[in-house]
């Protein structure tokens, strides 16, 4: 394995998009971030120093840091936050991921703009699974919002409603050709003709699942979250926030468009919320053939062929379920002799979760009109097995466990819900709309099998989750609409070849079940990963109890903690 040190200071740094101007978070002034490099196996370490005016924490998504929580990041969970001029030293280990991955901030809604992309390589002496790619380029799908993104978590807590959608999407940091002052910086892939290229593509959107396509080019998916995939050949692809792509693109022999040598490449959302408003632009980038042996420049000529092709039957509508349905439950594991899966068999651990939107009665002396904009008055809250996570302010989750301070969080995450009834029906017990609060956390003995089903509720509104667990990736053995029927539905599992990944599109309406096995001592965070259900509550933690032995057990904290 190889060590090095990154060093990063959170900066504030003025960006222009949109035709405005305002400063945003960032790492070393970069928006995206750096990108990370690594082998299969490295340990690096990353100093962060926090020359930025607001408390921050920084994530590895997806790496599982064995034994080691404490560099992975979510505030209040793990760590408290780094406070402005303040620096934290983390250790960041990675097993066995390999593809790509990012980091991002984990500390209010600052990964906007914190984030970036981590390229994990194939082992030193080891090769990738598929020919060698001619290059190999992140693209990171991101939203924008004009406003300071405090303001508009701010603005969207006060409300007790929606969150104000972004003003926005963009690729590379760019929201490209269709949106206002946004042209001349749209983000371009100039490629050569006949050439294999790696996209590490990443959705790094606060709140929105995204589709993404070429106008004119398939692409090979092979590989998610950091693990690789049977080669799947598609027009389009599905991404939630959190989950990261990789996808072999194959240009032509020559510009497929004998009079056209610019492609777009574009993402929009996909969104299934009743009522539930959404940023419905379009982002593009440009995908460019470069001219060989051609004494015209790239550029000029370019602005000769006209408008670059967009891809208008491959990019599906926001509402098109089937699509985003049918790639997401189409990916499969490498499961080869040299990337071998191993999905637990002997389930010690079965839990069942609901994950349902709630509200929240408004409470007395608040003004309806200002501060519970929730449907009927009231504030929207979100739960797992109806219960409503609230994080602790004093002191992190780990913390409190590892130095045995009690009072912090109790250990009853409950493995099933209140209630068992019609999920997705659309008469829903009442009781169900207001959930219990609290920091609910569930223990886990050390190497058990765990089971889990999520199960999507209609309860206020019906929508997608992108359920997303630290410290693990988990096989997804099985996807289903409708209400989770385990005499049917234990039957069709994938149990062969089902897809390693840290998170998962639980289809609106629908279940989907995840398993892993719990080898990884400390304290794991799950969540949504649309941040406006993350700060509603749905999320909880799981506590995996050290083993037996030594390699089974957690490593010390760091000296530099940093303080609450
Ligand atoms: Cu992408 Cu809890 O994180
Ligand atoms: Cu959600």
């Amino acid at each position: 394995t190889q060590a090095s040190t990154h060093y990063n200071f959170v900066k504030e740094a003025p960006y222009t998009r949109l035709c405005s101007t305002k400063n945003i978070l960032t790492i070393n002034g970069k928006f995206p971030g750096p990108t990370i490099r690594v082998h299969k196996g490295d340990t690096i370490y990353v100093r962060v120093h926090n020359k930025g005016n607001h408390n921050i924490t920084i994530h590895w998504h997806g790496v599982k840091q064995p034994r080691n929580p404490w560099s992975d990041g979510p505030e209040y969970i793990t760590q408290c936050p780094i406070q402005p001029g303040e620096t934290f030293n983390q250790k960041i280990i990675f097993s066995n991921e390999e593809g790509t991955l990012w980091w991002h901030a984990h500390s209010d809604w600052l990964r906007a703009t914190v984030h970036g992309a981590i390229e994990i390589f194939p082992k030193k002496g080891t090769t990738f699974p598929f020919p060698k790619p001619h290059k190999q380029i992140p693209i990171i799908l991101g939203e924008w919002w004009k406003k300071d993104i405090l303001q508009v978590l701010e603005e969207f807590v006060v409300s007790g409603g929606q969150p104000n959608v972004s003003d926005a999407f963009t690729i590379n940091g760019q929201p490209g050709d269709f949106y206002n002052c946004s042209k001349p910086g749209t983000f371009k892939l100039v490629v050569e003709q006949n050439k294999r290229y790696l996209l590490r593509i990443i959705n790094a959107a606060m709140n929105e699942i995204l589709f993404f396509s070429i106008a004119q080019h398939n692409l090979t998916v092979v590989g998610i979250d950091g693990s690789y995939t049977k080669p799947l050949t598609t027009n389009f692809i599905t991404i939630s926030p959190g989950q990261t792509i990789d996808a072999l693109l194959q240009t032509a022999m020559s510009p497929p468009n004998r009079n056209n040598r610019q492609y777009y490449m574009a993402a929009r959302a996909y969104s299934t919320g009743v009522n539930v408003t959404f940023d419905n632009t379009t982002t593009t980038a440009i995908l460019q053939y470069k001219i060989l042996n051609d004494t015209v420049n790239d550029d000029v000529a370019c602005r000769l062929t006209g408008q670059p092709l967009f891809p208008y039957y491959d990019l599906p509508y926001y509402n098109d379920t089937n699509s985003a349905l049918n790639f997401v439950t189409s990916l499969r594991s490498l499961a080869n002799q040299d990337h071998p899966i191993n999905v637990p068999i002997e389930i010690n651990k079965h839990i069942f979760s609901t994950i349902s939107i709630n509200t929240f009665p408004c409470p007395n002396g608040y003004n309806v009109n200002d501060t519970c904009q929730g449907p009927n008055g009231t504030r929207l809250a979100a739960s797992m097995n109806n219960i409503s996570f609230v994080f602790p302010n004093k002191i992190d989750v780990l913390e409190a466990y590892y130095f045995h301070i009690n009072g912090i969080v109790r250990a009853n995450f409950p493995i099933f819900p209140p209630l068992l009834f019609n999920f997705t029906g659309d008469f829903l017990p009442l009781a169900l709309q207001t959930p219990m609060n609290g920091t609910r956390v569930r223990v886990l003995e050390y190497g058990s099998n765990v089971e889990l089903v999520f199960q999507g509720t209609n309860l206020v509104a019906g929508i997608d989750h992108p359920m997303h667990l630290h410290g693990f990736s988990f096989y997804v053995v099985g996807y289903g609409l409708g209400n989770f029927d385990p005499k049917r539905d234990e039957l069709g599992y994938n149990l062969v070849d089902p897809p390693l990944q840290n998170t998962v599109m639980v289809p609106k309406n629908g279940w989907a079940t995840i398993r892993f096995a719990a080898t990884n001592p400390g304290v794991w965070f799950m969540h949504c990963h649309l941040e406006r259900h993350l700060t509603w509550g749905m999320d909880t933690v799981f506590i995996v109890k050290n083993g037996k032995y030594k390699q089974a057990q957690l490593l010390p904290p760091p000296p530099d903690m940093p303080p609450c």
